[in-house]
């Protein structure tokens, strides 16, 4: 792993800390119980099959859905609106406003508060790096999905996250739009923003990821360096969906909330 924790100005613990996260609805338990530390600068990578809680987890991490029990630090501070600016979500179904591919990124900084100067050169920066300038009066919501992905990102680029969580960034686009994502990514990285990337495909996974962690049935059961959890994968979860024997057993834990949490892990 880089270090990069200097970049970020913050050289303390965990850029962000999750201890005890649990988050149930209707009587099912969809987190259960996370624990897990994201130092400035790494990659980390989070994998697992469908219902797994994946997405819900990133919610969690980024402030937009509160846990029913546990804690997000940012900085070893809990996480308030403030912190959450100084991060940056890319959803797995992105929500592109009826308005130009310009404009999408203007309304973003000015959310942020940023001044019309500042707004404009950023997203005068964020189309060029990501090959958009032509397409900038364009409606966002006419682009292609690999288009609209690659706003998604320049957008949340454009906001100069600390931290970048990506939710699935590339699912469903072709080699050259995932390959122009990663690209945008991978400069982000090198600017020194910690990025946190959701996917189902191992091959990105060790392409973006210094660190995996996998999740099954809303518990991290393996979190490693990427090479020993892609090559060597130590629980039988991941074992098993790296195999491709994992399929459809993967409704989350459906015990009484509250009830004791079984080895998990095993
Ligand atoms: N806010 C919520 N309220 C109630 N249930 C939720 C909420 N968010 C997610 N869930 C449920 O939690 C489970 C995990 O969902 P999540 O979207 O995190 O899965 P995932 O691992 O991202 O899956 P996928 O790979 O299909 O995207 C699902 O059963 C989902 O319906
Ligand atoms: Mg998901």
């Amino acid at each position: 792993m880089r270090d990069v924790a200097a970049a970020s100005g913050f050289t303390g613990g965990a850029l962000l800390a999750a201890r005890g996260l649990v988050f149930e609805a209707d009587g099912r338990r969809l987190i259960d119980r996370v624990d897990i530390d994201i130092r400035a600068g790494c990659r980390l990578v989070i994998m697992g099959a469908n219902g797994a809680g994946k997405s819900l987890l990133l919610r969690l991490l980024h402030g937009l859905v509160a846990p029913c029990a546990g804690t997000v630090q940012w900085k070893g501070r809990r996480l308030d609106r403030a912190a959450r600016n100084h991060q940056a979500m890319v959803f797995q179904r992105s929500v592109m406003l009826r308005r130009s591919v310009v404009a999408n990124l203007e309304f973003a900084l000015a959310v942020r508060r940023l001044d019309r100067a500042e707004r404009a050169r950023r997203s005068a920066r964020a189309l060029a790096n990501a090959r958009l300038g032509d397409l900038a009066r364009r409606p966002a919501r006419v682009l292609s999905a690999g288009e609209q992905q690659r706003l998604a990102v320049a957008r949340a680029l454009a906001c100069a996250p600390e931290m970048l969580l990506l939710d699935e960034p590339t699912a469903n686009l072709d080699p050259d739009s995932t390959l122009a994502i990663e690209n945008l990514v991978g400069e982000a990285c090198r600017q020194g923003v910690t990025v946190v990337t959701v996917t189902h495909d191992p091959r990105q996974a060790r392409r973006l990821g210094d660190e995996i962690a996998f999740m099954h049935r809303g518990d991290i059961a393996e979190i490693g360096a990427a090479s020993s959890v892609l090559d060597r994968p130590r629980s039988p979860a991941a074992r098993a969906w790296l195999e491709g024997r994992l399929a459809v057993d993967q409704a989350p834990c459906e015990t009484p909330m509250g009830k004791e949490k079984t080895d998990a892990k095993e």
